[in-house]
């Protein structure tokens, strides 16, 4: 189950940095996740690069802010660092709950990191942020279709479910940190929007292929009642990505801001049912 070992408000914006211990114990069902090897599959793929991708995230940033003076902007990158590094805790513990269960997530882990490192090292900051940037937006992205869909999360494990219910709140809370800190210190509309479109379609490819090689490693790589149904999931009925989609292409507007999206209600409502009195 879930423990939260402390919790830390960060003044100005409302970034709570929850320090969780979460423990995925052995009755968590194989197909945690909509009873489907596929939508189980996607999700354990994503959790296999969030921690060195939250790395990479936290890194980028963290280049620029010695050079922040805005106070309130200082103690809302503070928040998102703590919460990214929490994120990059949990998911590796579970990771290695999943390679427990002969899934192997370590090794992409190991395999993102290695290329995010020499990506990050062959890259200006600027583009290293640039990157950070895109990607929060997919995060947020997700994290909104999650939360905007209870419906998704209330057919997984409740264990499984609150630990991302945690992490897609997290995210909608920082959600425009990275963005502020880009507009500070870079403010480069072109190099934003040719990344986003680059980052796009190197994200679906790759989720798409862990996908496929994790239903591979359950045998169920060829299951196309479960591919079938998961794909409805996202983009039929209900179509969560589907009905998302409008919040994806905002980024592409001039003048776009990540907190322009309210989904305030979905995040107070996924705080009560899952984090109940841990959250702030
Ligand atoms: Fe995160
Ligand atoms: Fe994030």
């Amino acid at each position: 189950m879930t423990t939260a070992v402390a919790s830390t408000d960060v003044p100005g914006e409302r970034i709570t940095v929850r320090r969780m211990a979460f423990v995925f114990t052995p009755d968590i069902p194989e197909n945690w996740a909509d009873d489907n090897p596929m939508v189980t599959a996607l999700m354990a793929g994503l959790s296999a690069v969030f921690p060195p991708g939250e790395r990479y995230f936290i890194e980028s940033v963290r280049h620029y802010a010695d050079r922040v003076q805005d106070p309130e902007l200082k103690e809302r990158i503070r928040g998102f660092i703590g919460q990214e590094a929490n994120h990059s805790k949990e998911h590796s513990a579970f990771n290695r709950f999943l390679d427990g269960r002969g899934l192997e997530v370590g090794r992409i882990e190991k395999f993102v990191g290695e290329r995010l490192e020499a990506l990050k090292k062959r890259s200006s900051p600027e583009a290293n942020l640039a990157r950070t940037v895109a990607l929060e937006h997919m995060t947020a992205f997700l994290a909104s279709a999650l939360l905007e869909h209870p419906e998704v999360l209330a057919r997984v494990h409740p264990t499984v479910a609150a630990f991302w219910a945690w992490h897609a709140i997290e995210e909608i809370e920082h959600r425009s940190v990275a963005f502020d800190v880009y507009k500070q210190f870079v403010d480069d509309e072109r190099l934003r929007l040719r990344t986003m479109a680059t980052v796009t379609v190197l994200f679906c490819t790759l989720s798409a292929i862990r996908t496929a090689r994790l239903m591979g490693r359950t045998g169920n790589l060829l299951n196309l009642s479960a591919w079938a149904r998961g794909l409805d999931l996202m983009f039929g009925r209900p179509g969560v990505l589907r009905k998302t989609l409008p919040l994806y292409r905002a980024y592409y507007r001039r003048d776009f801001h990540p907190d322009q999206h309210d989904n305030g209600a979905a995040v107070e409502r996924a705080k009560s049912q899952y984090l109940g009195a841990i959250s702030a």
